[in-house]
């Protein structure tokens, strides 16, 4: 059995998720797959037992290419599992109405592209203070001041429940021997 997982990324933090899902695949014995969507070439989703796309939220959107891809293969995205892995900090907010918004972000890429993948999955993301540049880390220190996460810039921090994203990955690979 063969898995695509697939990933855009704007500071890594998506791509070390959709390489955690490669690893489990790999544990349960499947033959996995990583890419970027960004980049051209990867093998054809149809040929594929099931697809994961794992895609950041940023400034309240997926990234461009992601909902491209989608428009691209949703045809044979149709016929396969797919797990699509929404990530975002909004998720894990202490305002009930920000994790709200987070949880319609995959009904809105639905929407434009036309294609709703089997499952879905929040995982919430990193704060990379070390790696923004001056004004981005006080803007996403004010953000997290104001939905109650850290706010000490002077080290990272990586909210995602590893466990939950395994416990997702068997999910949709059930679906793969059902
Ligand atoms: C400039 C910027 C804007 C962001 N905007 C949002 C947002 O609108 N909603 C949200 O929930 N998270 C937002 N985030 C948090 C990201 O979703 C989170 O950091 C994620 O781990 C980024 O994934 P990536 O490293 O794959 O790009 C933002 C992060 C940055 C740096």
């Amino acid at each position: 059995m063969a898995v695509l997982v697939l990933y855009a990324t704007v500071e890594g933090h998506s791509r070390k998720v959709a390489t955690h899902i490669a690893e489990h695949l790999e544990d349960r014995r499947y033959v996995a797959l990583l890419g970027d969507v960004r980049e051209p070439g990867f093998t054809v989703p149809g040929t594929f037992d099931a697809v994961f796309i794992c895609a950041p939220v940023h400034l309240g959107r997926y990234p461009e290419p992601i909902a491209r891809f989608i428009e691209d293969w949703k045809d044979a995205l149709v016929l396969v599992p797919t797990g699509f892995v929404s990530i975002s900090l909004s998720i894990q907010s202490d305002n009930p109405e920000e994790r709200a918004a987070a949880r319609t972000f995959p009904e809105k890429l639905s929407r434009r592209t036309g294609f709703y993948p089997s499952h879905v999955h929040h995982a919430a993301g990193a704060l990379k203070y070390l790696e923004y540049d001056y004004f981005k880390r006080l803007l996403m220190r004010q953000i997290a001041g104001k939905e109650g996460g850290p706010v000490d810039a002077s080290r990272d921090y990586e909210f995602t429940d590893w466990d939950a994203l395994n416990g997702f990955v068997d999910d949709v690979i059930a679906e793969i021997r059902g």
